[in-house]
């Protein structure tokens, strides 16, 4: 894929991978649409990424409210590439997670990604081409204690996205799905509390740092990847924990 003149458009973008990602993808062209709640954000990462014959829209919207997504579809022109990236939550263990926090995880990223999909979807479907990206995490196949509700909405995003990928095959619309150990992003300030769940297993995974996951993202996009996973030392675990996987439920109870 060249990524010149391509309309990308990023949900959370105003921060940690999402600004990455626009930053990297301005940098090779792209025509980008910057999404997440808070608009000072949006346009401070907007103001840094603005280049000559480049566009750059910011868009306002929780992305976790249907109505809010429907004004959003009214205003973007139809993306190449729909990058669904926006999420949040406290990683807690699930006796210490409040309804109205679990609702809010399953909001973003999961019902955040269905609603921008179904929203976005009819167009690239009848122009026969474009991909949805999904942004995922390494517990959308591997479990830990602590992180319970968002544990259960990362499951929920790769479920998403292996239906789009089924209900899309063949009609030139494409999903891909990319997933990231820690990834060292503003992620853990936002969301206070979370670092001590990460399990020990991760001590073996080198942390990414939000810009090469952006290039990460935008080769993988490139090449054609329908699964990109990230360091090639997550791979490795998640083929342990398949094949070996009362073991792996064991090392990955450890938690720093
Ligand atoms: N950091 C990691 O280790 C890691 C690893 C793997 C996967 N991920 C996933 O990668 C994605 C990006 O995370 P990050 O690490 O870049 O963290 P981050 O810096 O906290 O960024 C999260 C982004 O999502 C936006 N957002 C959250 N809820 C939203 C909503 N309801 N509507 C619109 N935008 C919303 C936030 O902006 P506003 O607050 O302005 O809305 C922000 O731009 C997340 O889905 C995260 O779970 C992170």
């Amino acid at each position: 894929m060249d990524w010149s003149g391509k309309r990308l458009l990023i949900t959370g973008a105003s921060s940690g991978i999402g600004a990455a990602t626009a930053e990297a993808a301005a940098r090779r062209g792209a025509v980008l649409a910057l999404v997440a709640r808070s608009k000072d954000k949006l346009d401070a990462v907007a103001q840094r990424i603005r280049h000559p014959g480049g566009g750059v829209t910011t868009h306002a919207y929780d992305v976790s409210d249907p109505e809010q997504v429907g004004r959003l579809a009214a205003e973007v022109p139809t993306p190449d590439v729909l990058f669904n990236n926006a999420g949040a939550g406290q990683w807690k263990p699930l006796v210490e997670t409040e309804p109205a926090e679990a609702a809010a995880m399953m909001g973003a990223p999961y019902l955040a990604a269905f609603y921008t999909t179904r929203a976005f979807l009819p167009a690239m479907l009848a122009q026969r081409s474009g991909v949805c990206l999904y942004m995922n995490s390494a517990a959308s196949r591997l479990v830990w204690p602590g992180a319970a509700a968002y544990t259960a909405a990362r499951w929920a995003v790769r479920g998403l996205f292996e239906a789009v990928r089924a209900e899309t095959a063949g009609t030139g619309v494409t999903a891909s799905m990319a997933t990231f150990a820690k990834v060292s992003s503003e992620y853990w300030e936002n969301n206070p509390g979370s670092e001590g769940h990460v399990p020990k297993a991760q001590t073996f995974v080198p942390v990414l740092s939000p810009s090469r996951v952006a290039d990460i993202i935008l080769d993988g996009l490139a090449a054609g990847h329908e699964e990109i996973v990230a360091p090639w030392q997550l791979r490795l675990i998640f083929l342990a924990s398949r094949l070996f996987p009362a073991v792996a439920r064991r090392q990955l109870r450890r938690t720093t």
